[in-house]
């Protein structure tokens, strides 16, 4: 049976349309070429993912700084020297409308990577404070921003949102969720400076609002604007909700479409459902899962308590798997759309065939990605780093997906663990020994 739910349009407050209720939400993708512009293979992805029938699409993180990636295989925009087109124009105008073909909407995710950025890529992140994640020794110790670089990289947000408004993108999203450098701003394990961008809470949002404000400026009252915010970082002394739900109250006031709400950071990855390091988890966080509901999207009861001081859209991402729980958190208005990730990766038709009835649930692939359930490889394992590689490796697994998908072919799902894991491995070592040579080059 058709869902008249999922199917709704949605009209943002800036007055665009979403054709329905799903979104696809951020994934990484890792194809740019040397000089971090997108590709064919962008192209060739999104064309897929469009087909597939989302409302809306959001892309992977697009970062302001090509020094410190997220990952190697990042889309840059930055002003840095590059063959005289930083922002590799061509390639952004073709994605987009790729992406677009089926009048769906296609956001750009704009990004810095802040101090979760690898060893690979830099050996000088930056962040606000010089605190370093302690993650089996792959991230360097963050240098603290200075003031002029923080107003700098404001800047960066404005123009990167202005050129993907050029380019075709029909609306942008800041990241500011999973720790990077907006999120780690919002936190005081990270920042802990004592000028006007840290300390209070209302100076710890100030990147944030000041960002907010300064791509509204750059692209204007019609065109969509989203955000990426931590319903709680799940870690010992980091953003609380308390301190979510006073940030959502103030960006109440500056004109935005769609808040997308999703939770952790590389410690403690509760976005995939993951818990990370004991030493680092909050003693409350051992959550009581009451209901099926619950069970399966993640931060459906976080976003209750956020909807009541939202006044603008809001959208929940992870853990969506069946319909049943999708329509009922739309019916229930704690959402107004449902955010799905992993399952478009293994079937890119998941929106559609949710909207017409085709499925009732997508597929739980993560289910089976892990290397053991018990033992010392298990998601519950003493040793943090075998606890790290099993959930990179099912992360590698998407990852893997995701190529494939851009390549034209169909998901391998028969790919095991181990294989996947390595191949990442390879092609990011590959991919930021090529990058590193294409800036050289550039500079
Ligand atoms: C392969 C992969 C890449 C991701 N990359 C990003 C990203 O670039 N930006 C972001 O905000 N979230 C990213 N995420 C998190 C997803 O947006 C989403 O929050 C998460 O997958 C939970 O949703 P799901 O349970 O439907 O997969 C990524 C997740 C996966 C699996």
């Amino acid at each position: 049976m058709p869902s008249p739910l999922l199917s709704e349009p949605l009209t943002l407050p800036c007055g665009a349309v979403l054709p329905n209720r799903i979104a696809k939400a951020a994934m990484t993708e890792g194809l740019a070429d040397r000089n971090l512009h997108a590709t064919k293979r962008h192209e060739t992805l999104y064309r897929r993912w469009s087909d597939g029938g989302a409302g809306l699409l959001i892309t992977g993180n697009v970062m302001i700084d090509r020094n410190v990636l997220e990952r190697p295989g990042n889309v840059a925009i930055d002003p840095a020297p590059d063959h005289g087109d930083p922002a590799g124009m061509e390639g952004l105008r073709r994605w987009a409308q790729a992406g677009t073909r089926n009048g769906n909407h296609l956001w750009m995710q704009i990004s810095h990577a802040g101090r979760q950025s690898p060893r690979y890529v830099t050996s000088r992140p930056v962040g606000p404070s010089a605190v370093q994640l302690e993650l089996m020794g792959n991230y360097a110790k963050p240098r603290a921003l200075k003031e002029a670089e923080i107003l700098d990289f404001i800047q960066r947000f404005a123009n990167v949102a202005r050129i993907a408004k050029e380019a075709g993108f029909t609306g942008v999203q800041i990241h500011s969720a999973h720790g990077y450098l907006l999120s780690s701003f919002l936190s005081p394990v990270t920042n802990q400076r004592n000028d006007r961008w840290g300390g209070s809470l209302e100076n710890r949002a100030r990147f944030l609002l000041e960002t907010v404000r300064a791509v509204r400026t750059a692209v204007g009252p019609e065109f969509p604007i989203g955000v990426k915010l931590n319903s709680d970082d799940f870690r010992k002394g980091g953003f609380s909700h308390e301190e979510c739900l006073e940030v959502v109250r103030w960006l109440n006031d500056e004109g935005l479409d769609l808040l997308e709400i999703s939770g952790g950071t590389y410690e403690q990855p509760r976005l995939l459902g993951h818990r990370g390091d004991a030493s680092t988890a909050r003693e409350q966080d051992v959550a009581v899962r009451r209901s099926t509901l619950e069970r399966e999207a993640y931060f459906l009861d976080y976003a209750e308590g956020i909807r009541k001081v939202c006044d603008f859209p809001l959208m929940v991402t992870g853990g969506f798997r069946t319909r049943s729980a999708m329509e009922e958190a739309l019916a229930s208005g704690n959402t107004d759309v449902i955010g799905l990730g992993r399952p478009l990766c293994t079937d890119p038709d998941t929106p559609r065939n949710l909207m017409d009835g085709t499925i009732n649930e997508t597929v739980r692939h993560e289910d089976n990605l892990q290397l053991a359930r018990r033992g010392l490889f298990s998601p519950a394992s003493p040793l943090l780093p075998l606890k790290v590689i099993n959930v990179l490796g099912g992360q590698a697994w998407y990852y893997q997906q995701i190529f494939h998908l851009a390549d034209g072919e169909a998901p391998n799902l028969k790919l095991g663990i181990p294989r996947a894991f390595g191949s990442y491995l390879a092609d990011e070592l590959k991919t930021a020994f090529r990058m590193k040579r294409g800036s050289k080059e550039a500079g």
